[in-house]
């Protein structure tokens, strides 16, 4: 706790001792999502069991929603907010983040809805316990980490990533976004001594490995398992083009993913396998780094783009950059600022909208978030920032 309350310190001292200089990049970056944060304040509902979840190509306000099980993106909002009083230093970011994170105390109470619960929690209290320290938060972590280990099919050696839609896919289902999640049994792990959630969280990134890519180092959105046997029936999708392409947030949520997991582990395997899916991602994007929503969308260059996988590999390249030495870490660092610095130029919502992003695709199959401003957007590009800032400060790229 001393740790992270004293890198807190230090970061608001070093933001201080560097006041926004006209070309530093990214200060003024961070500036501005507070900006728009304190905007989305004056302007939300006074009601922290409400939050913002999108922004129509057409509108000016946020889409808030009540928080419920069903939802997935609750976390995301008080994540933001954490990651601005980190930054500014700001009661008013602290208190509401307090609000609309401690809103979500039901969802660690389970039962476990879906293998979301570990977005819903560790980008709301996780970031929360980082920055304070606070003993409920550090239990309400903990807590979710049993539900997503009841979520773990060891016949298929992964977490049960949807349950509602086994039925659907006729098996076990497991989907990309779901090494996100893995965090928060590897916390978990690391937090208590206990293996267990350890072990599940590296045999569920094994066994994603192996069966959620193709050999050209794309992958599938959802792999599904027989029941009861476990055996790898087939790669498919949900949310992209076609069950043979690539679609983006599901790329951007692998190279994210297998990052994490060399952080916890230090397991070479998944760092070289992140940077090989990174090369894959990175060789087919357009000129602007900021992909189409699916890489294989045969009305590509008129398809729709997707801001927020662009704000998860630049966040993902800047933790990966430093676990790998030369001309890579080079790379790797140089591609996730000129990410950063094309959202910025061409994507600000600016006076649209109170979001800090324009131009995401949420579900595109189901005609759901096309081209919207979404949160989940918002929060890997400030979660970027704040590493690059970090990166920038001399202090290490995770807090
Ligand atoms: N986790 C769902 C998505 O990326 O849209």
């Amino acid at each position: 706790m001393i740790r992270e309350i004293t890198t807190l310190f230090a970061l608001a001292a070093a933001t201080a001792a560097c006041a926004p200089a006209e070309n530093d990049f990214t200060t003024a970056a961070l500036d501005y999502c507070a900006a728009q944060s304190r905007r989305s304040l004056d302007e939300l509902p006074a009601d922290y069991t409400v939050t913002p979840r999108n922004v129509a190509p057409d509108a000016a306000q946020w889409h808030a929603r009540p928080v419920c099980k069903e939802e997935w993106t609750e976390g995301f909002w008080p994540g933001i907010l954490w990651y601005d009083y980190e930054y500014t230093g700001d009661e008013r970011f602290r208190t509401a983040a307090e609000g609309y994170t401690e809103a979500l105390d039901f969802i660690t109470r389970g039962p476990a809805y879906d293998h979301d619960t570990g977005f819903i929690i560790f980008c709301s209290y996780g970031n929360g316990y980082r920055l304070t320290g606070r003993d409920d938060y550090r239990e309400a972590i903990l807590r979710t980490a049993d539900y997503m280990a009841e979520l773990f099919n060891p016949a298929a050696g992964t977490i049960l990533s949807w349950p509602r839609e086994v039925p659907t896919f006729d098996g076990h289902n497991t989907i990309m976004d779901n090494m996100i999640n893995l965090e928060t049994l590897f916390w978990a792990a690391e937090q208590t001594g206990d293996r267990r959630y350890a072990d599940i969280a590296r045999s569920h990134a094994d066994r994603t490995m192996l069966n959620n890519f193709r050999e050209d180092g794309t992958s599938y959105h959802v792999a599904v398992y027989a029941l009861p046997g476990g055996e790898f029936l087939r790669g498919c999708t949900h949310q992209g083009y076609a069950d043979d392409s690539m679609w983006a947030r599901g790329q951007a949520w692998g190279i994210y993913g297998f990052t994490m997991c060399y952080r916890f582990t230090g397991d070479e395997r998944y760092r070289d396998f992140a940077a090989r899916i990174a090369d894959v991602y990175m060789e087919r994007l357009p000129a602007d780094m900021v992909p189409y929503w699916d890489f294989d969308d045969p009305r590509i260059p008129d398809a729709p783009h997707d801001a927020s996988a662009a704000a998860v590999v630049a966040s993902a390249l800047l933790e990966l950059s430093t676990y790998c030495e030369g001309d890579t870490s080079a790379r790797f660092r140089d591609s996730a600022e000129r990410m950063l610095r094309s959202l910025d130029a061409g994507y600000r919502s600016g006076e649209r909208n109170p979001s800090f992003l324009l131009h995401s695709t949420g579900h595109h199959p189901a005609g759901s978030e096309i081209d919207y401003s979404i949160i989940y957007a918002d929060y890997y590009f400030i979660e970027a920032l704040m590493r690059l800032h970090r990166l920038e400060q001399g202090l290490p790229v995770v807090g």
